[in-house]
């Protein structure tokens, strides 16, 4: 939620720092601004809207000059997005200027005490409030900016990543995180800061990551100094080198992303097994279960916690754990399941899935489940995240960035690194046979290939998108493990399209859902062969005697669906466990095609953001 980024060095920022909010413009982009320092001026510019409305309007109103510059791109939390409450906000002196990511959950109290002190505010935000308060304690105590932020963050609560400077210091910036993450690029002369290392991929593969409560004051001809916010402790930062590549981050020839991530499922599902799958030797390697062996194994169930698609996939977790490897599980939305006092023992397991790595629900999760025993294992795409630090061993998702807001590649690498865990635990525990452990192996192996297959059938998906893209609603219906994949579907539907759409295991279409079909409604229908096949065709029959327009997903050379849908598409047979893997690509298809028919912006559909930091 939010995505900021700096600049300080030799080059001219705004180039830099305009490039940088288009790359996090994913993560909320509801409004925008850029601030610029030439050492005398301060130049800022701000507006409801994209980063493009932006270009167009800074480009109008300010001088662009500066070497050091602060922009940011919003998803509002406090105040409605509009001019005045996008960032940068100036302090009350004009001598200060922030961006941040995260809410101050006191904003309120402390807004109080500054007004009483003749402080004035021009937003309804609670950036404007931080900024006052770090003015203030500058001027009361008498100390330096880096010392002010300091002090004014041990005032706070809540959860920030941010950037101020001063317009006295005119070769610094001061940054600092807690709970929302924030990286340094370290180049010749010149550092970078972001949300995340995709604004600096082309002048530095040398970055530094914040931990949660460091700060660090930027400072040009200097190097970095971390410091721990609540007791000033020294930290040694550790420069890593960045592995991202910019052709990951860019669109490289389809027109949107979400297209592009859908099209790259083959190879992240290939690199996510990749070194982990060794068919030939009859197993499975991957380090985070390895060195955690005994605990895994002696779980008394797995609970899941997750958010979103994330949650979908822990859905066919579920299917996968209880299936081959007889352990018990639980699916919990983590909004619920940190507040309703949940019974967690040192024996549970829980495994906490995310994309982003920062959903603040998830974190709070697997927060709660360590202080009451459990172990932890985490399921990330982006490596370094604070779910991934969190955690006490995990496995990630070797996906690659994932731009477009709606999850695609993320879902199926999950999927994948689950499949794998829950195999080698139900190796271990000798639950599943040996000569079908080898087989299923080599039919992982086989995904990709079979992931392509069902690629071909955009064309066809299209002109399925084109006859249905003016419905008002959607049903989406499957069984077992095909369930999850329904409920994927709609949600895929939903939130690009904005059409609505529900989600439903196909058996309780009966029990209500049932009652909304007529010749408007388009039902999806999973029904592959493996698994409650001939059940699912009963469903189908119900609908069809009702009028209902049928899209079938069907396994290969089937018949007998073909004959009472409306339109049918084709997936590789597989075994019943992987299917999600395949049934969930056509379902993303169609969300995408229908949402570009509509005119819909489906990189960066209304009112979502990337990834999640606030509850
Ligand atoms: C849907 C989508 C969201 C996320 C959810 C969890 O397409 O992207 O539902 O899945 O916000 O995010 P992560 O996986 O980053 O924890």
């Amino acid at each position: 939620m939010c995505g900021i980024v700096g600049y300080i060095g030799h080059r001219e920022a705004y180039p830099i720092i305009m490039k940088g909010l288009q790359r996090l413009e994913y993560r909320g982009y509801d409004s925008a601004g850029i601030a610029l320092f030439d050492g005398n001026t301060i130049n800022l510019s701000k507006t409801k809207g994209k980063v493009d409305d932006l270009s167009a309007r800074s480009k109008q109103e300010i001088s662009l000059a500066g070497t050091l510059g602060i922009g940011h791109t919003r998803w509002a939390t406090h105040g409605v997005p509009n001019d005045v409450n996008s960032h940068p906000h100036y302090s009350n002196s004009g001598e200060l200027v922030i961006i941040h990511n995260g809410i101050i959950e006191n904003y309120d109290s402390v807004k109080k005490e500054l007004q009483k002190r003749g402080y004035q505010f021009h937003s309804d935000t609670d950036t404007e409030v931080l900024v006052n308060l770090i003015e203030e304690v500058k001027k009361k105590e008498g100390v330096k900016l880096g010392k002010a932020v300091q002090i004014a963050l041990n005032q706070v609560v809540g959860a920030y990543a941010i950037a101020v400077f001063d317009r006295s210091k005119p070769d610094e910036i001061v940054v600092a995180r807690l709970g929302s993450p924030l990286a340094i690029g370290v180049g010749e002369g010149e550092f970078f800061i972001a949300s995340d290392a995709s604004p600096f991929i082309e002048y530095t593969s040398n970055a530094v990551y914040l931990e949660d409560g460091e700060m660090a004051i930027v400072r040009l001809g200097k190097e970095i100094r971390l410091r721990k916010i609540q007791d000033d402790a020294i930290a040694y930062p550790l420069v890593q080198e960045l592995k991202l590549n910019i052709e990951e981050i860019e669109k490289g020839g389809f027109d949107h992303f979400m297209l592009k991530e859908i099209y790259e499922q083959p190879r992240a599902i290939k690199d996510t097994f990749r070194g982990r799958l060794r068919p030939n030797e009859g197993i499975i390697k991957m380090a985070g279960v390895d060195q955690n062996l005994e605990r895994l194994l002696n779980a008394n169930r797995i609970i899941i916690a997750a958010c979103g698609t994330s949650w979908h996939a822990g859905l066919v977790a579920e299917y996968i754990f209880e299936d081959l490897a007889r352990i018990p599980v639980e699916v919990e939305y983590a909004s619920e399941f940190r507040y309703r006092n949940p019974v967690i023992t040192d024996k549970d397991v829980l495994i906490a899935i995310s994309q982003s790595g920062e959903t603040a629900d998830t974190l709070a999760a697997i927060k709660l489940a360590k202080e009451r025993g459990a172990f932890v294992f985490g399921v990330c795409n982006v490596v370094g995240s604070s779910i991934a630090r969190e955690t006490h061993a995990g496995a990630y998702t070797h996906a690659g960035p994932e731009i477009g807001v709606a999850s695609t590649k993320a879902f199926t690498t999950q999927i994948t690194v689950l499949t794998l865990l829950a195999l080698k635990l139900a190796q271990e525990k000798g639950t599943y046979s040996k000569s079908r452990f080898r087989e299923i192996l080599t039919e992982i192996e086989g995904i990709p290939h079979k992931v392509e297959k069902v690629l071909e059938s955009n064309p066809l998906i299209e002109i399925i998108a084109a006859a249905y893209k003016d419905a008002s609603n959607f049903l989406y219906l499957g069984r077992g493990y095909n369930f999850p994949v329904a409920l994927e579907g709609a949600l895929k539907l939903k939130e690009i399209s904005y059409i609505h759409a529900e989600g439903y295991p196909a058996a309780e279409m009966k029990h209500g859902p049932i009652a909304l079909i007529d010749e408007h409604m388009p039902v999806v229908v999973i029904a592959t062969k493996k698994g409650h096949y001939e059940k699912v065709v009963s469903n189908i029959q119900e609908i069809k005697s009702r009028k209902g327009k049928i899209i079938a997903v069907v396994t290969e050379g089937d018949v007998q669906v073909r004959e009472l849908a409306d339109h049918v598409i084709e997936v590789p047979e597989c075994s019943e466990s992987l299917s999600p893997l395949l049934t969930t690509i056509p379902l993303q298809l169609l969300s995408y095609h229908i949402a570009v028919m509509r005119g819909c912006n489906v990189d960066q559909p209304r009112n979502l953001a990337k990834s999640v930091t606030v509850e």
